[in-house]
C-alpha cells in the first residue's frame, strides 16, 4: 500500500465519529471506536429505525447487484463510498454469479483503507482493486479505476449512502454527472441515499453532524431522483429502499421514504 502506517493512523481521528465506523456500528459490526458507538447510540435513541434502514441499504445493494449481473449482464463495478467490509460485499455478490466480474472500490476513510484486504479477495477469474480517494475528485477516481476496468465496456457505478456525504457547495449532482459521463452506453447507475422526510431522522443526523469528521446532508426524494437525470430508470423507479424489487422472502421492513434508491441505464 502507498500509505505509510503513521499517516493512516493520524487520519483515523479516534476522538471524532467517522461515518464509515458509525455505519459499521449501526450494521452490528465491531470495526468502530467508542466515539462512534456513543454517537450511534444517540442516533438510535432519536431514530430507532436507523439500524433497520442501514440493513435495508445493504439488502438493496444485494438485489441491485444481482439484477445488474443476472439481468443486465454487467461484469464491471465501480463502488464509491464502499464502507467497511461486511457480509456480502459487492465483489462477493457479483462474483458468486459471474466469477469474471471486476470490481473497483473507492472510499476515503482510513479505517476502510486498513481493512481493504477483505475487499480484495477476488476470484481468480475476476479482479478487485481499492482506491483511497475522495468522491469529490472524480477525475482521479476515473483515472485510477481505468487500471482495472475497461471503460469501453459497460460499468455499473454504485453509489450507496455516499452522495449525502457531499455538501451542496461541492455540487453533488455535478459529481454524479461527471462520473456517469465517463461510462459507455449500456452502463448503469445504482444509487441510494437518506431523505429529509422524517423529523426524527433529521434530528439524529443533526446530532451526528455536530461532532463528526464527515457531515451528512439529507435531501428530498425529488433531489435524489434528479441524480438519475438523462438515464433510463429501470422499474420501479426511485422508491423507498424496501420497495425496490423486493425478494419474495423479504421480511417486513420500514417502507417509508427515509431512504430512497434506484437503478438506471445509460442509453
Ligand atoms: C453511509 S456509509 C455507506 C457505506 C456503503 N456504501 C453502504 O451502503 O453500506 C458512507 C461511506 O462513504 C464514505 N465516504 C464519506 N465521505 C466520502 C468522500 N468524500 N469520498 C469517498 N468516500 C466517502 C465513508 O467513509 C463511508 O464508508
Amino acid at each position: 500500500m502507498d500509505h505509510p502506517r503513521d499517516e493512516v493512523r493520524a487520519r483515523l481521528q479516534t476522538d471524532r465519529p467517522h461515518s464509515a465506523r458509525v455505519w459499521n456500528y449501526l450494521l452490528g459490526g465491531k470495526d468502530n471506536y467508542p466515539v462512534d458507538s456513543q454517537v450511534g447510540d444517540v442516533i438510535l435513541s432519536t431514530f430507532p429505525e436507523f439500524a433497520a434502514v442501514a440493513r435495508l441499504q445493504r439488502k438493496f445493494l444485494a438485489r441491485a447487484v444481482r439484477f445488474l449481473v443476472e439481468e443486465a449482464g454487467i461484469r464491471q463495478f465501480l463502488d464509491i463510498g464502499t464502507g467497511l467490509p461486511t457480509a456480502d460485499n459487492t465483489h462477493e455478490l457479483a462474483q458468486r454469479i459471474a466469477p469474471e466480474s471486476r470490481i473497483v472500490y473507492v472510499d476515503n476513510d482510513p479505517l476502510v483503507l486498513t481493512h481493504a484486504e477483505a475487499l480484495l479477495t477476488s476470484s481468480d477469474e475476476g479482479a478487485c482493486a481499492y482506491i483511497d480517494a475522495d468522491v469529490r475528485d472524480p477525475d482521479r477516481i476515473l483515472a485510477e479505476a481505468a487500471k482495472t476496468l475497461d471503460f469501453d465496456r459497460p460499468v455499473a457505478l454504485t453509489m450507496l449512502g455516499i452522495v449525502g456525504q457531499v455538501s451542496d457547495d461541492d455540487r453533488p449532482a455535478e459529481l454524479v454527472a461527471r462520473l456517469v459521463s465517463a461510462l459507455p452506453p449500456g452502463s448503469y447507475l445504482a444509487l441510494s441515499d437518506g431523505t429529509n422526510s422524517n423529523a426524527a431522522l433529521n434530528t439524529a443526523v443533526e446530532t451526528y453532524n455536530a461532532q463528526s469528521a464527515n457531515t451528512y446532508h439529507l435531501r428530498s426524494p425529488q433531489e435524489i431522483a434528479a441524480y438519475f437525470t438523462g438515464l433510463d430508470l429501470v422499474e420501479p423507479g426511485v422508491v423507498a429502499s424496501a420497495a425496490w424489487r423486493p425478494d419474495a422472502t423479504a421480511s417486513a421492513e420500514p417502507t417509508a421514504e427515509v431512504a430512497v434508491c434506484g437503478v438506471a441505464r445509460k442509453a
